[in-house]
């Protein structure tokens, strides 16, 4: 069997969403403690919906394939939805990814949660501390 997929051949060759959103919503960054990769989540947010999502990235190619599939699978989305893809819900849609790679896909779930828990501080909104359990202790994220 080959290493990746043809789903992570694909997103990794044609990567969808990569850019930046200027005046975005919600932005978020993360780097991964186990390779030094970064990543960086752009929302923007109409009422409760992802209108549109960007990301950048200094990762790997399996990070590029799963932040691209992460990004089609919360656009358009409301952010409680989005909230709840998780790594292993990437790597499924792509078909899985090797098991030494399967850290790479964490980085954008932890950056997509990252930028909307930027969302909801920049306008004050409340919400539930515990939807974000690594915030207060994550050694990755660049706020402290
Ligand atoms: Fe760093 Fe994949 S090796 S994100």
């Amino acid at each position: 069997m080959a290493l990746y997929s043809e789903k992570v051949m694909d997103h990794f060759t044609h990567p969808r969403n990569v850019g930046v959103i200027e005046n975005a919503d919600g932005v978020g960054e993360v780097g991964n403690a186990k390779c030094g990769d970064i990543m960086k989540i752009y929302l923007k947010i109409d009422g409760d919906i992802i209108s549109d999502v960007k990301f950048e990235t200094f990762g790997c190619g399996s990070a590029i394939a799963s932040s691209s599939m992460a990004t089609e699978m919360i656009k358009g989305k409301p952010l409680s939805e989005a909230l709840q893809l998780s790594n292993k819900a990437v790597a499924e849609a792509l078909d899985g990814l090797p098991a030494h790679k399967m850290h790479c896909s964490v980085l954008a779930e932890e950056a997509i949660k990252s930028a909307v828990k930027d969302y909801y501080d920049k306008n004050g909104i409340d919400y539930d501390k515990s939807q974000f359990p690594d915030c207060a202790s994550c050694v990755h994220c660049h706020e402290s």
